[in-house]
């Protein structure tokens, strides 16, 4: 029987690791032909090297630049002839008090997480209402409650959600389905990357990575989500429960949220601590 991903071109943004790279893999063992970008060629040339396929494209693009999303999709087009899904999966995270962030950390995490997110959508619309398909935002539990030491990564994520409902509504009679999901801690590059307070990449997580679930087993769920055309998804109890305490009981959430955080390794809420 014949994958729905069969034949189907795919666009992933910021898949030379993590969710998006998982993504890319099971969507070429399921016969779609994939178009990746990420901004690290080396990562790209190791990522096309480890999958070898015929199928996949690897794209050199900065997601926070308008003109590499316009290249990103143009050049991907012209490869493949069309475009069914979009996956704007290319994020970055941060780990800083607000009191204590450059703002430049702030204006990076919207710059990739949300204006990437925009253009690509922009270049792609027009592709994408021809064939039906989907636009896709990898988007976080971030995205629903405002998490302490990531206003940057919350508001991206706030502002992408916003986005693609508008954009859903806009579309709701034409045909093409908008979905968001939101991954729990899925284990990857992304808190190893997350930017500190001076815009440096912390290097180092602060969770075990592996007791999280694997990119693999989330790139499934989120597959099975497209097939299924759903508008969004929460991926694990921990998210679910988020929201619905955080609909019914804020301040207990807020509460329990800081708990949470506070008592990761290093916390930077700690600082507050000790100064009260
Ligand atoms: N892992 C989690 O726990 C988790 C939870 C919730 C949501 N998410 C979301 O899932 C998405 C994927 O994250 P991940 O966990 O798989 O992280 P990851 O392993 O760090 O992968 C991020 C990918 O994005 C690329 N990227 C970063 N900035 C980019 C830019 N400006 N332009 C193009 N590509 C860029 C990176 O490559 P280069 O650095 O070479 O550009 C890399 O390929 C993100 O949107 C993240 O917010 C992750």
């Amino acid at each position: 029987m014949n994958s729905y991903f069969q034949n189907k071109v795919v666009l992933i943004t910021g898949a030379s690791s993590g969710i998006g790279k998982a993504l890319a893999m099971g969507m070429l063992q399921q016969g779609a032909k994939v178009a990746i970008c990420g901004r690290n060629p080396t990562s790209l040339d190791i990522v096309a090297a480890e999958i070898n396929n015929k199928s996949l494209i690897c794209i050199q693009a900065d997601v926070s630049q308008e003109a590499d999303c316009a290249k990103f999709v143009q050049t991907a087009f012209s490869h493949f002839g069309s475009i069914d899904i979009l996956i704007n999966n290319a994020g970055i995270s941060m780990r800083a008090l607000f009191q204590e962030v450059e703002l430049e950390v702030i204006r990076q995490s919207m710059d990739i997480n949300f204006w990437g997110t925009v253009y690509c959508c922009k270049f792609a619309l027009p592709h994408i209402l021809k064939s039906k398909g989907h636009i896709v935002g990898i988007s976080s539990i971030a995205g629903y409650k405002g998490l302490p030491c990531r206003t940057g990564y919350s508001a991206s994520k706030f502002a992408m959600q916003g986005f693609l409902e508008s954009l859903r509504i806009e579309m709701l009679y034409q045909g093409v389905n908008v979905m968001w999901v939101s991954p729990g801690f899925v284990a990857s590059n992304i808190r190893n990357t997350a930017l500190n307070a001076q815009g440096k990449a912390q290097t180092e997580t602060p969770l075990n990575e592996d007791k999280l679930m694997s990119a693999d087993t989330c790139a499934r769920i989120i597959m099975k989500s497209i097939e299924q055309r759903k508008r969004s998804l929460l991926m694990d109890k921990q998210g679910w429960l988020t929201v619905w305490v955080n609909r019914f009981f804020p301040n207990y959430a807020d509460r329990q949220v800081y708990k949470h955080f506070a008592n990761e390794p290093d916390s930077p809420l700690n600082k507050i601590k000790t100064i009260s």
